[in-house]
């Protein structure tokens, strides 16, 4: 196996293949839906962590303003060309920005700051966790919502594979060929509360011949985000909602 890199890199296929992966995902189904709900009609959204803009895009066709931040240019990149694809009236709906959700400080203020797809699971738990929830909470209007959406620990617990070589994904590639996933290693450490996965990539061309390969490492963390948040002035509006059997979306409200 080829030596590894971060997940979402420059190069990497977790990029390049994060839309075709995350229309094959079930376990993200309804996550707009519920993200839909909790802003109001024209509202206006922070997304950190907008990766390809999957879900920013579709926000503003539904009418909603909407900044995404992220850090990866590669994710960006792909947003940009999103962008450039959708309808006008959609795109000016939508401001794409680098940085860094830990930090950033955009002086404008939102109805709702979502943080999808275990986007904050890839933080160290801890400082990382309390800016990021900062950086929530200074973004908000009083009586915002703040949603994020979280692994569930009992699945980030789950053993190594048992058939590392057989494939969890096994998709067509927009190339013509297909995508094949591999979850190479899994290891979860309960003192740190840290799951890391390395995930092969491999593209196959329509004869079965690889194309391109890539391992990179998957990190998540898990911690209790009530208190993190409650440092940050922001409590928990209602019991965290369900999702995909996998994880679950935290609503936290600004007083
Ligand atoms: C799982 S993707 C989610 C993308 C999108 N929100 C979605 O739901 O499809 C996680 C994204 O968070 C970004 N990210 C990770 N750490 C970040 C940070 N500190 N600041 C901003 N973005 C970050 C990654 O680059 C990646 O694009």
């Amino acid at each position: 196996m080829a030596p590894t890199r971060p997940y979402y890199a420059d190069k990497g296929l977790s990029a390049a293949f994060y839309d075709t992966v995350t229309a094959a995902d079930a376990r993200l189904a309804g996550d707009l839906d519920i993200y839909l709900r909790l802003v109001p009609e024209g509202g206006t959204v922070l997304e950190l962590g907008v990766g390809t803009g999957r879900l920013a895009f579709a926000m503003a066709e539904q009418g909603l303003y909407v900044v995404g931040v992220d850090i990866a240019p590669a994710m960006l990149a792909q947003a940009a060309v999103r962008q450039a694809e959708v309808h006008p009236e959609v795109a000016r709906r939508v401001e794409l920005k680098r940085g860094d959700m830990t930090a950033i400080e955009l002086k404008r203020a939102f109805d709702l700051v979502i943080c999808p797809y275990f986007t904050l699971a890839h933080m160290p738990r801890g400082m990382a966790w309390k800016n990021t929830f900062a950086t929530a909470a200074r973004h908000l209007k009083s009586g915002g919502l703040a949603a994020f959406h979280l692994p569930l620990p009992e699945i980030m617990r789950l053993p190594g594979p048992a058939e590392p070589d057989q494939p969890v994904l096994d998709q067509p590639a927009p190339s013509g060929g297909r995508l094949r996933l591999y979850v190479r290693e899994r290891a979860f450490r309960g003192d740190v509360g840290r799951l890391d996965q390395v995930i092969e990539y491999i593209e196959l061309d329509a004869r079965g011949e690889v194309l391109r390969r890539s391992a990179e490492r998957l990190t998540y963390y898990h911690t209790d985000p009530v208190p993190l948040a409650a440092s940050a002035g922001l409590t928990l509006e209602r019991q965290p909602i369900p999702l995909g059997g996998v994880g679950e979306i935290y609503v936290f409200i600004k007083a």
